[in-house]
């Protein structure tokens, strides 16, 4: 802590309030005895300028499009590491030894089974149910099956709830997918590593041998890596609220899908193909950036803008690599939908509206063009952003429930509704 303060002058106090000086980023003005000295609250609906806690887990430089897990730059996970060595870095604090890896990846592989009682809890939704919906009930649904780790101050039932939840996600969102096509579900097996795995699950079926791409194992374990976590964000801050009152993990975990799952945040990778797939053609593309622009069309560009990145969002850049890898690949690296998200990149960063608010492409840009060029159906896709960024929400309640100091999250309000009046009978109305 600093030696730093800030004053308030309201009326005739005035408050002196610490000021918190960052490993990187801002400086912070400690507010928590704001209310008790000065009668007052601070008002930031969307907290575009609250620091909610404090985390030693992910650093974001929105100006510079900087992206950091742990000290380390996304760009060089994303090339270097790999999805499981990332979980053990954001678990854990650093990158682990080969022994470490090793016994990591075994304790991950050796829970990646879920409860066969699950699949009868699978059976009781419709087939047509999107993913999500099947997914935030299943994972809630983890706390009936696993009782054995939900007591979170038990260090050991955390650690085993953490393992679980990165371990069993993948099954689970495998057999989301295979239960909305109609498919038996495919067993995790354990000689295939995470994302090959993942893709197994999906994509193989009893009729026939399945082996999978490494090509494409390796680009779906990257996209798993750019996923992983993102310092505080709205389902991370879910999270983290639910985990303030004690919820079990697996309960805040299925809070934090519920919240991704919206178009502004998660949902915008399968809102941002179903744009694409709307805009059809280039030539098209500027009656879209038209009405993006229009003040009175809510409507806004999928894929573009962020709350923090005021730059290029550095996933995104990794993303469009793959993009081009994947789709070379699989031979169609003249697939329409890209023409038209690269012709659309082009047109809106040349455009003065977008350069003024500084929009750019974010994460969910480029990630559903891989994924659908993968075979998976757009419904799928925010199913595998929950998948991947299990890892960064568990690091985050860990974090969390591991402060002495935690309090119940209990934001307080700016309230304009009617004053104290009495009531009066229905004859009198
Ligand atoms: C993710 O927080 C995270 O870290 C999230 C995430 C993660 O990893 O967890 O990075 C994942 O959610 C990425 C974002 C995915 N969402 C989308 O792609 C949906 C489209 N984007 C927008 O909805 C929006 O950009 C947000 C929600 C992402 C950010 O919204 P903000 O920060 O609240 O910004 P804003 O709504 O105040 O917009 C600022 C201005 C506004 O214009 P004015 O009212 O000032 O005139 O920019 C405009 C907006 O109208 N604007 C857009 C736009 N996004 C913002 N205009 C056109 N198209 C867009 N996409």
């Amino acid at each position: 802590m600093s030696d730093k303060s800030a004053r308030l002058i309201i009326g005739n106090k005035e408050i002196e309030l610490p000021i918190h000086t960052p490993t990187a980023g801002p400086d912070v003005i400690d507010i928590t005895k704001l209310y008790a000295q000065g009668d007052v609250f601070t008002y930031d609906p969307g907290f575009t300028s609250t620091a909610a806690c404090d985390s030693t887990i992910t650093f974001i430089d929105g100006a510079k499009g900087e992206l950091l897990h742990r000290g380390y730059p996304i760009d060089q996970l994303a090339e270097k590491s790999h999805f499981l060595e990332v979980c053990y870095l954001l678990l854990y604090g650093e990158l682990p030894s080969a022994t470490e890896l090793e016994d990591f990846e075994a304790r991950v592989t050796n829970h990646t089974m879920v409860h066969e009682q699950m699949h009868n809890f699978f059976r009781g939704f419709r087939r047509d149910a999107h993913p999500m919906a099947t997914l935030v009930g299943v994972v809630g649904a983890m706390s009936a099956f696993y009782h054995d780790s939900t007591d979170i101050n038990d260090d050991w039932q955390r650690e085993v709830a953490a393992i679980r939840l990165i371990a069993k996600l993948p099954t689970i969102a495998a057999m989301a997918y295979k239960y909305s096509v109609g498919q038996p579900f495919v067993y995790p097996r354990n000689d295939l590593d995470y994302a090959a795995n993942f893709l197994h699950m999906c994509f193989s079926v009893p009729a026939e041998n399945y082996e999978v791409d490494p090509i494409l194992a390796r680009a779906m374990d990257r996209i798993f890596t750019l996923h992983a976590d993102h310092e505080q964000n709205a389902s991370t801050s879910t999270v983290r609220l639910a985990s303030s009152s004690g919820a079990n993990p697996f309960a805040c975990i299925a809070a934090g899908i519920a919240c991704l799952w919206g178009p502004a945040h998660g949902g915008a990778n399968q809102a941002c193909l179903e744009m694409l797939k709307e805009i059809g053609t280039v030539d098209r593309i500027p009656e879209f950036i038209a009405r993006a622009k229009d003040k009175d069309d809510n409507y806004r560009l999928m894929g573009f803008g962020h709350r923090v990145y005021k730059n290029f969002d550095p996933r995104a850049t990794v993303m469009k690599q793959s993009a081009d890898e994947v789709l070379e690949l699989l031979g169609v690296e003249d697939n329409p939908l890209l023409q038209v998200a690269m012709e659309l990149e082009k047109q809106a960063l040349a455009d003065p509206y977008f350069a003024e608010k500084k929009l750019f492409p974010n994460v969910d840009f480029y990630s559903g063009i891989i994924l659908e060029a993968m075979g998976f159906p757009t419904s799928m896709f925010t199913p595998i952003f929950a998948l991947a960024r299990t890892v960064g929400w568990i690091s985050q309640w860990k974090e969390q429930i591991s402060d002495p100091n935690l309090k119940i999250g209990r934001p307080r309000q700016l309230y304009t509704g009617a004053t104290r009046r009495d009531y009066t009978d229905i004859e009198s109305r």
